[in-house]
């Protein structure tokens, strides 16, 4: 089998007409560095006092870990200094990130949720980071948020890292979906699957059903009808996982397709995922990799940001399925 490295994925993508610029390709080598170290962090555990509270909360009021801390802070310094980034956008921080005057600034906007599924950290259960990359508008020196107010179609790459017993990258530059594996010997992310392809029909769904007293009409008739297997309208039974790591549960309907949905409900009535780190570059992964992502009304990419944290309801993953889904809010 041919041994290709992520850096020579991107030169090669770059040679084949995909716009990844070598500013881009910096980036995106960059952030699997840091997303390295982030695994290896996460690797170590107790051992390196790393689990845990840190007694903090972040921008959302959402107690933080030791870890979403640490994560932060790696991805943060991994990428002030390469000259290619405006600014940062992270879950843990209120404000974008400036890059320090010491540096050059580049043309990109890099957000991130630097550690997704923090709830399972201390329980040993697979974690991740996510992260989006936009193009900074002309002209614009200090970027504040308004520089970020662009819809998810406007991403220039986007990728997730999941530390799981392997730890893996998964990373679109616009031109399909690709899996890297992390050497842990050598320290390099080798292509593993060179494109993924999320099979159209599935009878695998994950929602969080404690849930379920508040959720909206049309996404309870889905659900019922799934419950109702072989003997309901479906006339086929159904699987059900909720792993609570949005990472984990993309990687699996990328791997053998599904249905996630965390909508909008009574309680959340923004919805539970953030729309700039989390659903935008999720979104565009499962789209590229021939899913569809909605938040019951309106396809993801296509929302018109107008908070840097703000929430977004979600159903993505086999096509048919977000469809019919999005085909009940219709009616
Ligand atoms: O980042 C939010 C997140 O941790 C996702 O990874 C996950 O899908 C969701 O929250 C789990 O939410 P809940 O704990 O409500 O099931
Ligand atoms: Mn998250």
């Amino acid at each position: 089998m041919r041994r290709v490295a992520l850096s020579q994925y991107l030169v090669e993508q770059a040679r084949s007409g995909a716009a990844v610029t070598p500013e881009l390709g910096l980036l995106i080598e960059v952030v699997a560095r840091a997303c390295r170290a982030i695994s290896v962090t996460v690797g170590k555990g107790a051992l390196a006092d790393v689990l845990g509270g840190a007694g903090t909360e972040n921008i959302q009021g959402e107690a933080q870990k030791k870890l979403d801390i640490i994560s932060n802070e790696i991805l943060i310094e991994a990428n002030e200094w390469g000259g290619y980034l405006a600014a940062m956008v992270s879950e843990e921080m209120e404000k974008p990130h400036q890059i320090p005057n010491r540096y050059p600034r580049g043309k990109h906007l890099l957000l991130f949720d630097p550690l997704d599924g923090s709830s399972n950290i201390d329980v040993n259960i697979a974690v991740g980071t996510i992260f989006s990359v936009l193009r900074c508008p002309d002209g614009v020196g200090e970027p504040d948020e308004r520089a970020f107010m662009q819809p998810g179609r406007c991403q220039v790459a986007a990728g997730f890292a999941i530390y799981g017993p392997s730890t893996l990258l998964v990373l679109t530059v616009g031109r399909g979906v690709a899996v890297f594996t992390l050497d842990k010997e050598t320290g390099s992310f080798v292509l593993t699957t060179e494109r993924v392809t999320i099979p159209e029909d599935t009878r695998e769904f994950a929602i969080n059903v404690s849930n379920m007293k508040w959720w909206e009409p049309p996404v309870k008739r889905y659900i019922d009808e799934c419950l109702a297997g072989a003997s309901g309208p479906r006339g086929k039974d159904f699987n059900m996982r909720w792993i609570a790591s949005m990472v984990a549960e993309v990687y699996r309907i990328l791997t053998r397709g599904g249905i996630f949905m965390y909508p909008r409900d009574a309680r959340y009535t923004e919805g539970r995922l953030r729309l700039m780190y989390e659903a935008n570059p999720m979104s565009f992964i499962v789209e590229q990799a021939g899913g569809a992502a909605t938040n019951g009304r309106t396809r993801i990419l296509d929302i018109s940001p107008t908070a840097l944290h703000q929430r977004v309801g979600v159903i993505l993953g086999s096509k048919n399925e977000v469809d019919r889904v999005t085909g009940y809010f219709a009616r």
